[in-house]
């Protein structure tokens, strides 16, 4: 089988690396992948938003199977134009990726549906949202309606702050058109656990839990990013937890999709808040996390393929989904100065460590390969994945790893899986 996958993070090189693993599979190739993807996979240098070269590709190679990793392209709507070429593909079409594309969309969903989430309101006018402010107690929280990178989440003590966040949002949009719209909702606290799904329509089943850290620095300090590292599973997902999210939240959520003609198949990423009052969804996304996926992945016993291609055929209900009973924690490798600004170029050493060790992982984000080696090339430069008996074992190894990698302006969080020590 040839395979096809649509991305160019860790989250691609994850799933490049269980698609290799499978047995069916003779060829994989990565739009446009990046250096790590291509010592498994061949790149081809097109851009996930060139949705006509992309079925182009797939139709001349006659691809199998599209995997697409990425939210852009999916909120975009590439599923449907792969899959009117007559190209089999995993993940949500287009009218389903709202769920994560529309912020607005995914509240009355949860709120019509009787989904656990936080109160809110959603504004399409900004003086109404300022005039709503007046009232409204404090902290509280601003969402730009749209696909915004992870950062259209403003968190406001005060209403000058969240004054000048509707401003920043919706008028100067500072957010581009994710900002037309926004919702404005309570402001919660408890710890934060991802829980990643497979879907096929009807049938949900969920993978193992995973905790991200997304400041970047120690602490919980410093800006939001897209991830600074994870660790699977979550001691905090409790049993009681997972039967609440049973009961309320996960075939909830599918079957709200399907009743509003909006069938989802693919990855559901629910993330969600444990609160005092119980788990709360805090948002959806429509594919694999990163760097959740880093440490998922690695730990589940499935064919990957087989539990993809049931998604599509609507027969994940015959899926017995299985993870390892160990745990993982993944540390990312940045770039000094991430998320803001950050010198890149600099080689890598150390690499070919990873190469010999089945429990010890190195899944690209940021690099380039060049004449002299590997370089990087982005703030998120490598996610260093290690598996262990438990979080604490996985902890360590994890962070041996990373001394195992030089680059001259490396960075990292310390702190990956610290909350481990108070479970
Ligand atoms: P989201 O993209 O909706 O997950 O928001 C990004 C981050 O903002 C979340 O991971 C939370 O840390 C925080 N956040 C979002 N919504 C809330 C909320 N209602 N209360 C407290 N924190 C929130
Ligand atoms: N790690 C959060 C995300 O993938 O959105």
């Amino acid at each position: 089988m040839k395979v096809l996958i649509v991305g160019s993070g860790g989250r691609e090189h994850t799933i490049a690396m269980c698609v290799k693993k499978s047995p069916r599979v003779d060829e994989i190739y990565c739009a446009p992948g990046n250096a790590g993807i291509g010592e498994i996979a061949e790149c081809v240098p097109i851009g996930a938003m060139e949705f006509d070269k992309i079925v182009s590709f797939a139709k001349e190679k006659n691809i199998d199977l599209t995997i697409v990793g990425m939210d852009d392209p999916l909120v975009g709507g590439l599923v449907d134009e792969l899959e009117a070429a007559g190209i089999r593909t995993f993940g949500p079409t287009k009218n389903a990726a709202v769920l994560e594309g529309s912020k607005a969309f995914s509240k009355d969903l949860m709120k019509k549906y009787n989904i656990p989430t936080a109160a809110y309101e959603n504004f399409d006018d900004p003086e109404e949202a300022l005039a709503y402010l007046e009232n409204a107690s404090f902290p509280i929280v601003l969402k730009a309606d749209g696909l915004a990178l992870g950062k259209g989440v403003l968190i406001c003590n005060t209403l000058e702050e969240a004054k000048d966040g509707v401003k920043s949002i919706m008028e100067d949009k500072k957010f581009g058109s994710a900002g037309n719209k926004m919702v404005i909702e309570e402001f919660m606290t408890g710890r934060e656990v991802s829980v990643l799904s497979f879907v096929d329509g009807k049938t949900i089943k969920i993978m193992s839990s995973a905790q991200d850290h997304k400041r970047a620095k120690d602490g919980d300090q410093g800006l939001n990013t897209g991830g600074m590292g994870t660790f699977s599973p979550s001691p905090f997902y409790t049993e009681e937890v997972d039967e609440f999210c049973k009961k309320y939240v996960y075939q909830a959520t599918v079957d709200a999709m399907a009743a509003e003609g909006r069938e989802f198949k693919g990855v559901i990423f629910f993330g969600l808040m444990l609160t005092e009052k119980g788990p709360r969804v805090l948002e959806y996304n429509a594919r694999f996390g990163d760097p959740e996926a880093q440490v998922v992945l690695p730990r589940m016993k499935n064919d990957i393929i087989e539990v993809v291609e049931a998604c599509i055929d609507g027969t994940l209900d015959k899926v017995n989904l299985q993870f390892e009973d160990n745990a993982a924690v993944c540390v990312v490798l940045a770039s000094d100065g991430y998320p803001v600004s950050y010198k890149k170029g600099f080689p890598i050493t150390g690499l070919e460590k990873f190469e010999d060790k089945d429990d010890y992982f190195v899944f690209h984000a940021g690099t380039k390969k060049t004449d002299e080696g590997f370089v990087t090339n982005g703030g998120r430069v490598l996610g260093v994945t290690a598996k262990g008996a438990d979080l604490k074992e996985a902890r360590s190894k994890a962070y041996e790893a990373t001394e195992w990698i030089g680059f001259e302006n490396k960075y990292m969080r310390h702190d990956i899986g610290k909350a481990i020590d108070e479970a």
